[in-house]
C-alpha cells in the first residue's frame, strides 16, 4: 500500500507554488515599501509561550495545538501561529531597544482544526507586526498597507471588518456586563461556553455552536463600554482610514480567537471561499511584550492565509504562470547549436526547456502541448542556415520565424510575461 500525506497537510504542487511564491514576492516589495523587515522564528516553540499568549482558554491553547514531550521530557508545540513567537525574539534580542521595529515573516503555522476548503492543519500565513507604535495613525497604516497588497495582487472584494476589545481598564467591567447576560441564558449556552463563562466569557461570542450564536445575538457590544482613551482610539482608527479612502464597517461581535488583542481587532473576508471567509486579520496586542516579560510596547499585527489568498487569486483567474517555450531541435547540428542558445536565452530571463525527444515533429509538438508550454521554438535545417528559428504559439497555433537575437525580447514582450 502506498503512503499518502496526512489530512490537513497539503503538497504544494508546482503551479500552486509558483503563485504562492509570486504572492509573497509582491507582500515582500509592499511590505518594504513601509520600512518592514523580516524575521525568521523557529516553528517550534516552549508551549508555555503560546499558553501564556494566545489564553489557556481559547479553542486554539484548549483543542488545536500541536504538543508534543521532546526526548528530554519538555513540552514544545509546532507553532500554531506567528505573533507570539516574533513577540518571544523580540523580546530575547532585545529589538525593543529600537523605539519602533516593523517585522513580517512567512511560514508554515500547524492547528489541529477539522480540515476544509481554505482550513487545513498545517497551513501558511505571512504576517507583519508593528511593535513600539501606540498611535492609531499605525492601525490605519497597516491596515492601508494590507489592502494595498490585495489591490496589487488582483485579490477583489476584499472586505474590512473592525472592532475594537478594549484595554485592561475598561474591558472588566465589560466582562462582568456580558457575564451577567450569559447568565440569564445558560440554558441555551453549549458546554464550553458555560465552562469558560467566569474566566473568559467573551468566547461565547466567538461560538460557532447554532444555539450560542442564537443566545448572545443581542449581546451588549463591547465597544459601547469603552474607557475614553480606546473610545478615542477608535474613532482615530476610523477617521484616518476615512482618510487614506479605506472602507470598513464595525463588527461589534468581532471578538477573535485570541486573548492577547486589545483596543483594535479586525478581519478581512472575501467570498469565493465558503466557510472559511477570513483571508486576513489581527489587531492591537499593547499588553503582549510585557505579559512576556519584555517592556510596555504597544503593537499592531496582522496574518494572512496563503492558501485562502492563492485560492481567490485562482478563481480571479489572476498571476498566471510566466509561460513556459520548448525548444525542439531537428538533427544533430541543430541541437549542439541549440545548446549556446539556449544558454542565452535563459541569460535573458526566458523560461525554456529542451525536448529530447526522438520522434516525429507532430509527436513533439504534442508533447510540448501536454507541458502546456506557450510556445515551441523549433529548430531545423533551413532555421539553422539562416540563424533563424520557428516560433509556434500553442495558444493561437500562429507562427513565425525569427532571427535568435531577437527571440528573448519577442517572446518577453509577449502577454503574460
Ligand atoms: P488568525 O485569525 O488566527 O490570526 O489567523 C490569521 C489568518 O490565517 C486567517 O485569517 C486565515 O486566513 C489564516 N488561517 C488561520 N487558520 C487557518 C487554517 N487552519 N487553515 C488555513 N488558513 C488559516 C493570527 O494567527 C494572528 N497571529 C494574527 C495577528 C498578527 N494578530 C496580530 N498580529
Amino acid at each position: 500500500m502506498s503512503i499518502t500525506a496526512i489530512r490537513g497537510f497539503n503538497d504544494i504542487l508546482p503551479e500552486e507554488a509558483e503563485l504562492w511564491r509570486r504572492i509573497e514576492e509582491e507582500s515582500v516589495n509592499v511590505f518594504a515599501s513601509y520600512g518592514f523587515s523580516e524575521i525568521k522564528a523557529p516553528i517550534v516553540e516552549r508551549t508555555e509561550l503560546f499558553l501564556r499568549s494566545i489564553g489557556e482558554t481559547t479553542d486554539i491553547v484548549e483543542k488545536e495545538m500541536y504538543t508534543f514531550l521532546d526526548r528530554n521530557g519538555d513540552s514544545l508545540t509546532l507553532r500554531p501561529e506567528g505573533t507570539a513567537p516574533v513577540v518571544r525574539a523580540y523580546i530575547e534580542h532585545r529589538l525593543y531597544e529600537c523605539p519602533v521595529t516593523k517585522l513580517y515573516y512567512a511560514g508554515p503555522m500547524f492547528r489541529y482544526e477539522r480540515p476544509q476548503k481554505g482550513r487545513y492543519r498545517q497551513f501558511y500565513q505571512i504576517g507583519a507586526e508593528v511593535l513600539g507604535d501606540a498611535s492609531p495613525k499605525a492601525d490605519a497604516e497597516t491596515l492601508e498597507m494590507l489592502m494595498r497588497l490585495f489591490e496589487t495582487i488582483g485579490l477583489k472584494g476584499a472586505v474590512l471588518q473592525i472592532n475594537s476589545l478594549g484595554c485592561p481598564g475598561c474591558r472588566p467591567a465589560y466582562k462582568e456586563l456580558l457575564y451577567a447576560f450569559l447568565l440569564e441564558r445558560k440554558e441555551s449556552l453549549c458546554v464550553n461556553c458555560i465552562r469558560r463563562m467566569d474566566t473568559n466569557p467573551l468566547r461565547a461570542l466567538d461560538c460557532k455552536n447554532p444555539g450560542c450564536i442564537e443566545a448572545t445575538k443581542d449581546a451588549p457590544p463591547i465597544a459601547e463600554s469603552l474607557c475614553a482613551d480606546c473610545a478615542g482610539h477608535f474613532r482615530a482608527v476610523q477617521s484616518t482610514l476615512g482618510r487614506l479612502g479605506i472602507e470598513a464597517s464595525i463588527n461589534k461581535r468581532m471578538v477573535r480567537g485570541l486573548d492577547y488583542y486589545t483596543k483594535t481587532t479586525f478581519e478581512i473576508t472575501a467570498s469565493g471561499l465558503g466557510a472559511q471567509n477570513a483571508v486576513a486579520a489581527g489587531g492591537r496586542y499593547d499588553g503582549l511584550v510585557s505579559g512576556l516579560g519584555g517592556p510596555e510596547t504597544p503593537c499592531f499585527g496582522f496574518a494572512m492565509g496563503i492558501e485562502r489568498v492563492a485560492l481567490l487569486l485562482k478563481e480571479n483567474g489572476f498571476l498566471k504562470r510566466r509561460p513556459l517555450s520548448v525548444f525542439i531541435a531537428m538533427g544533430d547540428e541543430a541541437e549542439l547549436k541549440g545548446v549556446e542558445l539556449l544558454r542565452e536565452w535563459r541569460k535573458k530571463g526566458i523560461r525554456i526547456v529542451e525536448d529530447f525527444s526522438e520522434g516525429s515533429l507532430k509527436s513533439r509538438m504534442k508533447r510540448a502541448d501536454r507541458i502546456r508550454a506557450r510556445y515551441a521554438l523549433i529548430l531545423g535545417t533551413d532555421e539553422l542556415r539562416h540563424g533563424e528559428i520557428t516560433v509556434k504559439d500553442m495558444t493561437t497555433a500562429g507562427q513565425e520565424r525569427l532571427k535568435w537575437e531577437i527571440v528573448a525580447d519577442r517572446i518577453s514582450s509577449a502577454e503574460g510575461y
